[in-house]
């Protein structure tokens, strides 16, 4: 897969892609990921970006040429299967979204900043809106780092086994169950006997019920059907 991410502030996602899972896919070339500065996109001698909104208004709208031209330039050199802005009127992020993601081949993350993106960008050119949640952030580059991260791991080979992402919270509307490691006795709380039996069905059949209970205590919502989730 290959992520191409349009941003006026590339730094805030180096975290993200050069660490842990997201730079593990990428060295083992299961995924291309790609970070473009809108400034070198900018209009005139200083770059330019950004513009006062026609209308008035405060802060600072993100102008439709620098973005369009990066846009059209990625366009011409790929075809991408969504090409995603990420922005709090969007629809909700959820684990069903990150799974149609990871199966495109590209996909093209376009991160707004300040009060937002001339309307005609939206109009022009984007498939998809996702929000992370119903809170408003500075820009939509922490949007992009979940979503990246979220769709990266599920990439075939990504994973090893035993840290399959079948076995995820959400990807049965189940919440995971709970886990344990050394030492077996902590601050007089103890691991569940049935973990150290080494009997395995019993052990899958315990953590189903456990993710049974956790979900109808935490998130009922999940089982009832009336999650916004299904
Ligand atoms: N940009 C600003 N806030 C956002 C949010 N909640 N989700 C996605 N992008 C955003």
């Amino acid at each position: 897969m290959r992520i191409d991410i349009i941003t006026a502030v590339p730094g805030i996602l180096d975290g993200v892609l050069n660490h842990s899972i997201v730079k593990r896919a990428q060295d083992k070339g299961l995924a291309e990921i790609v970070v473009h500065n809108l400034h070198e996109f900018g209009i005139g001698k200083y770059r330019q970006i950004d513009d006062y909104p026609f209308g008035g208004g405060a802060g600072m709208v993100l102008m439709a040429e620098p973005i369009s031209r990066c846009i059209e330039q990625l366009k011409s050199e790929r075809h991408y299967d969504e090409v995603i802005y990420l922005t709090p009127d969007g629809e909700t992020f959820r684990q069903p979204i990150a799974n149609r993601l990871s199966l495109a081949g590209n996909l093209m993350l376009l991160c707004g900043h300040y009060k937002g993106i001339d309307q005609r960008i939206r109009d022009l050119y984007i498939t998809k809106e996702i929000s992370v949640g119903d809170y408003v952030l500075t820009g939509g580059e922490l949007a992009a780092a979940i979503v990246i991260d979220s769709v990266v791991r599920l990439l075939p080979g990504v994973l090893g086994n035993e840290e399959s992402a079948l076995s995820d919270t959400f990807q049965d509307q189940l919440l995971a169950p709970q886990v344990y490691t050394r030492p077996e006795h902590f601050q007089g709380l103890s691991v569940p006997e049935v973990l150290l039996s080494g009997d395995h069905e019993k052990i899958a059949a315990w953590r189903l019920e456990q993710s049974h209970e956790r979900t109808l205590k935490l998130r009922p919502d999940l089982l009832s059907g009336t999650s916004e989730q299904l």
